[in-house]
């Protein structure tokens, strides 16, 4: 596991977007694994200027988002379909064929989580994913408890995830009970892992993730068992690491 402690926001998003870069450079038909949330915003903001100015184009780049509220449709701006076509989609030359998104509205669940695991086995597994995490551990949907090998299905969003999303949704009684989500063992698979945290509220769990005990009751302290493990956090996230 490397840690690279950034200055602030804006180093961390410019470090974590060059990384993605570098590996659409060196691979053109690079698989990424992609999160939706607040901490990516500003990386795909530079992924869409490097872009625009021709230093990378997403032609032969497929992506695999991480996860998708059950019973939210494709249109819904609350749902992370919209998110990814306002802050990445709409604005690169990534194939529509090539960006694969959990439907959350799927009839058979279990067929949509299959359907997505053979998708992404296809394509030989994610090259390069980017994560979040959640203040309670989570990576991706996958909440305190989720096992190390847990494929993509469908899971319970904690109380502590539905407050933090209620600004999206209004209040936290109307966010969604339940998500799709890439599993642990899926995640784990990724042949590289950057792992993104911003903000002093991240401080505490990102310790816990970091360095306190490798269980399932923090999810992301699974990823100090990946072999390629890049963390980036700035300053205030970092500060109570020691
Ligand atoms: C969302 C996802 C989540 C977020 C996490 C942090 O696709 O995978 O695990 O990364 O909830 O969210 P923010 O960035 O909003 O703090």
């Amino acid at each position: 596991m490397e840690i690279i402690i950034a200055k602030n926001y804006r180093e961390l998003s410019r470090l974590a977007a060059e990384a993605v870069i570098r590996q659409i450079r060196r691979k053109p038909r690079t698989v990424l694994g992609l999160p939706t949330g607040h901490t990516p915003i500003e990386l795909y903001h530079d992924l869409v200027a490097a872009y625009q100015t021709k230093k990378i184009s997403f032609r032969y780049v497929s992506t695999f988002n991480l996860d998708e509220y059950v019973g939210l449709n494709q249109t819904d701006p609350r749902g992370y379909h919209s998110y990814m076509r306002k802050n990445l989609f709409s604005k690169v030359d990534l194939k529509p064929e090539n960006e694969h998104i959990l439907d959350g509205r799927a009839s058979n669940v279990k067929k949509e989580c299959a359907r997505f695991e053979a998708q992404l086995r296809k394509v030989g597994g994610i090259d390069l994913l980017i994560l979040g995490i959640g203040k309670d551990g989570h990576i991706g949907f996958n909440e305190p408890g989720s096992k190390i090998n847990s494929k993509t299905r469908t899971v319970k969003l904690s109380e502590s995830t539905r407050r933090a999303n209620a600004k999206y949704f209004g209040s936290a009684a109307k966010v969604p009970r339940r998500a799709l989500t890439m599993g642990i063992g899926t995640i784990m698979q990724a042949k590289k892992i950057i792992l993104l945290a911003h903000g002093k509220e991240k401080a505490a769990i990102v310790k816990q993730a970091l360095s306190g005990k490798i269980s399932a009751k923090i999810p992301a302290s699974f990823l100090r068992q990946h072999r390629n493990l890049i963390v980036i956090l700035d300053k205030a996230a970092a500060s109570k690491l020691k």
